[in-house]
């Protein structure tokens, strides 16, 4: 471009001096007249102009390609998971969900899950725990199918999710992630993401059961504040809390919580839980947690471990059979006491 330019100038200046210092010396002859150098001089004026037009035109055409190349290489990614031909829609009556001896990897060579069987009653609650790294995410990820399990099945009221649009099922399922990400928009915008027609009465209703309301309203510009590329300008805990909000407005059938009290504080956890707890219930609901404190409440509790569920009960159940969840409790439980403590010191 840099060479181009400067070709350009010194091939068009050149000319220009030539054809003048001609029509010029032409003049002094008394062949032309002051009319003629004049009318050399804005033609090739006019000749000139486009032709630098052409270098920063050819230019740009050439960037407008490549952007679009790009543009279309990324459009032509073909998705892992699509739909079969005619899917029909998800039909969710109760709410069952069944996990039949599922087994799933990201990478061929590396199993994640080996072989997860569960049944989760409709409008009851499972509880799904283990070390960091279990596969406790990955479930959640299953069950709005990001990806598909390389074996087994898993079914929504007796209708293998495989065979049901996508669409209809993501807009039965809630999941409050691990890790929420925002649209950089206000936070009302967020919050409303959850149902596409929602009033400003709803929002501020589901952001009351989120105990974000007061947080929100205490902003200079409260729900019109914008929160930042991917969510930055809120802290992790009200950034989960925009999450919970989005879901109690989605109120979907079934609910998958993923640790979605994991950034809160104590206080705040406990205030959360109880609007958690009340629409859990009569919903069928997986929450995943690694404090369980969190979990006592829940129908039934799973331990996972190594890809297997090694326990599967209730909370006294579990404790009673004195295995790997009665360990984890009772570790826990110390660790409770010593942090109330230095609360209290506090
Ligand atoms: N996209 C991915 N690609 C490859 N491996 C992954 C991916 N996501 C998670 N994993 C691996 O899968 C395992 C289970 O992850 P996850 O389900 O998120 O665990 P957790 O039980 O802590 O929620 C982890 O060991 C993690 O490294
Ligand atoms: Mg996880």
């Amino acid at each position: 471009m840099a060479w181009l330019n400067i070709g350009q100038s010194f091939i068009t200046n050149l000319m220009m001096a030539g054809a003048m210092i001609f029509t010029v010396w032409g003049w002094s002859r008394g062949q032309f007249t002051p009319g003629d150098v004049v009318l050399v001089n804005s033609l090739l004026m006019q000749l000139f102009r486009p032709l630098d037009m052409l270098g920063w035109v050819y230019r740009s055409i050439r960037q407008g390609l490549i952007d679009m190349e790009a543009m279309f290489s990324l459009l032509d990614t073909p998705a892992e998971v699509i739909d079969k031909p005619g899917a029909p829609a998800l039909e969710v009556k109760r709410g069952n969900v069944r996990f039949e001896g599922v087994h799933f990897g990201y990478e061929p060579e590396r199993e994640i899950l080996k072989g997860i069987d569960l049944d989760i009653p409709a409008g009851s609650s499972l509880a799904v725990v283990g070390p960091s790294g279990a596969g406790k995410s990955t479930l959640a990820r299953l069950m709005y199918r990001f990806y598909d399990p390389t074996a087994g099945r898993i079914l929504i009221d007796g209708q293998p999710i495989a065979d049901v649009a996508q669409r209809s099922l993501r807009s039965s399922i809630g999941i409050v992630p691990q890790d929420t990400v925002l649209f950089n928009d206000t936070i009302g915008y967020n919050i409303a993401y959850g149902r596409g027609q929602a009033s400003t009465e709803d929002i501020e209703q589901a952001a009351k059961g989120a105990a974000i309301d007061d947080f929100v309203k205490a902003l200079p510009q409260g729900y019109e504040s914008m929160v930042g590329e991917r969510g930055l300008k809120l802290s992790g805990g009200e950034k989960q809390r925009v999450a919970i909000a989005r879901t109690l407005l989605k109120n979907p059938p079934i609910l998958v919580l993923d640790e979605a009290t994991s950034a809160l504080d104590s206080r705040t956890e406990q205030a959360i839980q109880e609007t958690l707890e009340r629409i859990a219930r009569n919903r069928t609901t997986i929450i995943i947690a690694h404090r369980l404190s969190t979990v006592v409440g829940a129908d039934r509790i799973a331990v996972l471990e190594n890809g297997k569920v090694a326990e599967l009960g209730t909370h006294e159940e579990l404790l009673d059979k004195g295995g790997l969840y009665a360990d984890l409790w009772y570790r826990q439980a110390a660790e409770r006491v010593l942090e109330d403590a230095a609360e209290a010191a506090e």
